[in-house]
């Protein structure tokens, strides 16, 4: 079956929040009802300035997704992110950027090309000059696929309240 890139509003983000939980779920390697606990974040994103989302479809099946918005001060991540960077490094990168929030692709479905095709179908009808995320901070296929398409350290070790993890934010200028 051929995948089809699809532009979700807000509305058909918001009807299929489960689905793109199960596909989190697949990608991160989490189980799928921890995945689902997250729906409230999810939905608290709904109506978010700048809101983008593309979605990757065999048929009715959701394979692969990306969304993010345009952040501001206020936001718990974007406040995060803000906090860890100097002033100078925070105004360059975070006053006029899109935050991407999720990108995920079925784990059948990697190395396909997809998760590049969402990625920049997404960052290409956004506004904002730059984009920016958090990433474990460690060498995943996912720090390699955004190093190959450009993406630049900004900070490395992150802590997130209440997460152990160590993250890295990465910016691409648009
Ligand atoms: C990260 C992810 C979205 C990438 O999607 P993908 O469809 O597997 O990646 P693509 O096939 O589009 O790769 C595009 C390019 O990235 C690079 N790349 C991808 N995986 C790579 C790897 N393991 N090593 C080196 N380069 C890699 C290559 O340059 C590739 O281009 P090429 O196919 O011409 O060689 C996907 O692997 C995923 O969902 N991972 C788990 C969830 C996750 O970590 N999401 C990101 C959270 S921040």
């Amino acid at each position: 079956m051929s995948t089809v890139l699809v532009e979700w509003d807000r509305l058909q983000l918001g009807a299929r929040v489960d689905d793109v939980l199960d596909v989190y779920a697949e990608a991160m390697e989490v189980p799928r009802m921890a995945a689902r606990s997250r729906r409230s974040v999810l939905a608290g994103h709904l109506d978010r300035h700048g809101l983008r989302a593309v979605a990757a479809l065999d048929g009715p099946q959701l394979v692969g997704i990306g969304y993010g918005y345009l952040g501001a001060p206020g936001q718990w991540w974007h406040d995060q992110v803000r906090a860890a960077m100097a002033p100078t490094l925070a105004e360059a990168w975070l006053t006029d950027a899109f935050e991407v929030c999720e990108l995920h692709v079925r784990p059948s479905r990697h190395g396909t090309g997809l998760g590049r095709d969402v990625l920049l179908t997404l960052l290409a009808g956004t506004s904002a000059g730059t984009a920016v995320l958090t990433t474990p901070d460690r060498e995943t296929r996912a720090r390699q696929f955004y190093r190959a398409g450009g993406w630049q350290d900004l900070v490395r070790g992150l802590e997130f309240p209440g997460d152990p993890r160590s993250f890295a934010v990465l910016g691409l200028r648009l």
